[in-house]
């Protein structure tokens, strides 16, 4: 579904919460403008971090707003800049396995969009299906397969938003994703490319299900972004998105990757997944 007065409404909530705060601590009294937008997967907490004056503002103040419930996951937005980039983080991000629906799953998306944000960096914790790649590597995500079964676009189109049959012939921006190599490149971090499937969960793959999404084309799965990427191209945002590899998942030798496991990996990859990001920030 397409919810535009609760986005809106969240919006004139978030607007005037950021004006009050400003003016309270003496900046300009105007509300930030983010140009980019970030969804932080597990793992990517350390970019708050590298922002400068930073203002935190916790989804239980915006009415409407999905908490997650994910232990994980922090439930703010927090809005600052990296280098001169004006930047909106979303920090924690509720899913379709908490039994959410798609326009909860995008709520964020398109709140920070209607805020002007123009581009979009979405991250994410993966299963890595390409034999060759190692728990701890980055991806570059070149393209999705929708394996949910939902659409954040389904019953009437908003036409203020985006068109009723949205392309998706090109869902990650080229250049974007030319820009992460570059940066990848030079600071020396390993950035795979490749096509993430995202799938509803909770529960994991089966070695039959990995199998099949290997053979469907995928190099890693996932239980979030598909959603939001198809939201987020709707509205127009140009998009780049990265998984962290947390674990592998090969048919023949299926592992268990436990919760712990999938957090600690990304929280050690999270260091360099953090620098890309905001090298990337820094050039868009
Ligand atoms: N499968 C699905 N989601 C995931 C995985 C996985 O192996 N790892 C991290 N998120």
């Amino acid at each position: 579904m397409q919810n535009p007065k609760n986005v809106q409404n969240a919006v004139s909530v978030i607007v005037s919460a950021l004006s009050v705060m400003s003016a309270q601590t003496g900046q300009t009294g105007h509300a930030p403008r983010p140009r980019v937008g970030v969804v932080c997967g597990t793992g990517l907490g350390g970019l708050a971090d590298a922002m400068n004056e930073p203002v935190a503002l916790p989804y239980g103040q915006i009415p409407g707003f999905p908490q997650s419930t994910v232990a994980s996951h922090e439930g703010r937005f927090l809005f600052g800049r990296i280098g001169d980039v004006e930047v909106v983080l979303q920090q924690g991000r509720c899913h379709l396995y908490e039994g959410y629906a798609p326009e909860d799953v995008c709520m964020g998306v398109r709140v920070m969009a209607a805020l002007g944000v123009e581009v979009l960096v979405i991250t994410n914790a993966a299963g890595a299906l390409n034999p060759r790649w190692d728990a701890g590597d980055l991806m570059l995500i070149t393209d999705h397969v929708n394996f949910t079964g939902r659409s954040p676009l389904t019953g009437p189109n908003h036409d203020a938003w985006g068109p009723r049959f949205p392309d998706m012939s090109a869902p990650y921006d080229a250049a974007l994703g030319r820009i992460a190599m570059e940066e990848a490149a030079r600071l020396g971090v390993r950035l795979e490319r490749g096509v993430y499937v995202g799938v509803p969960g909770p529960q994991m793959e089966t070695p039959a299900e990995t199998r099949m999404y290997r053979q469907l084309g995928a190099d890693a799965v996932g239980m979030s972004t598909v959603l939001e990427v198809i939201a987020a191209r709707h509205m127009g945002l140009r998009v780049l998105g990265i998984s962290c590899l947390t674990n592998k998942n090969l048919p023949d030798c299926m592992k268990e990757a436990p919760l712990e496991e999938v957090i600690r990996v990304a929280n050690e990859a999270g260091d360099k997944l953090t620098r890309l990001v905001a090298a990337v920030v820094e050039r868009v």
